[in-house]
């Protein structure tokens, strides 16, 4: 059975390429999403994506992804550094999941290094860019 994937992406991430792209890098979510979907299938695995802006959209989103998905990788933006709901969701539905950032938070001001997500989450990729999405999608097809 081929691994299932859920890619969610939080608030302003669907404007990437286009805000600040000095930090989040030129391209656009869209291609980013289709370059990660290249992947899976080179990977043999299947992924979804989901963007949200609003907290209760993203929880909802984690919650449809109980008994449904085998991984999830997200990229909770701002609310990384403080929606304790979010973290409560990724806990309640017991599917792993793996945190992503583009940009180095930990090199950013300092309440982008507080994550109340990533201890939740197997594991935390900051500074990669949009290859960040690429590493989780292989520490999935690899287990880690
Ligand atoms: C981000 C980092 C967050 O601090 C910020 O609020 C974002 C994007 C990243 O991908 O680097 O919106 O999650």
């Amino acid at each position: 059975m081929k691994k299932n994937i859920l890619v969610v992406n939080g608030p302003n991430l669907n404007l990437t390429g286009i805000r600040e792209p000095g930090i989040y890098g030129g391209e656009l979510l869209i291609d980013i999403n289709e370059m990660i979907k290249k992947k899976a299938d080179e990977l043999g695995m299947e992924v979804s994506f989901f963007q949200g802006n609003g907290e209760g959209e993203i929880i909802d989103a984690l919650h449809a992804a109980m008994g449904d998905k085998d991984g999830i990788i997200i990229n909770p933006g701002a609310y990384t550094h403080y929606s304790i709901a979010i973290r409560d969701a990724i806990c309640a539905i017991g599917v792993p999941a793996i945190e992503v950032h583009m940009s180095n938070v930990y090199a950013r001001e300092a309440f982008r290094h507080t994550s109340v997500t990533a201890p939740v989450c197997k594991g935390q990729i900051s500074g990669f860019g949009k290859f960040g999405y690429i590493l989780a999608l292989q520490a999935f097809a690899e287990d880690v």
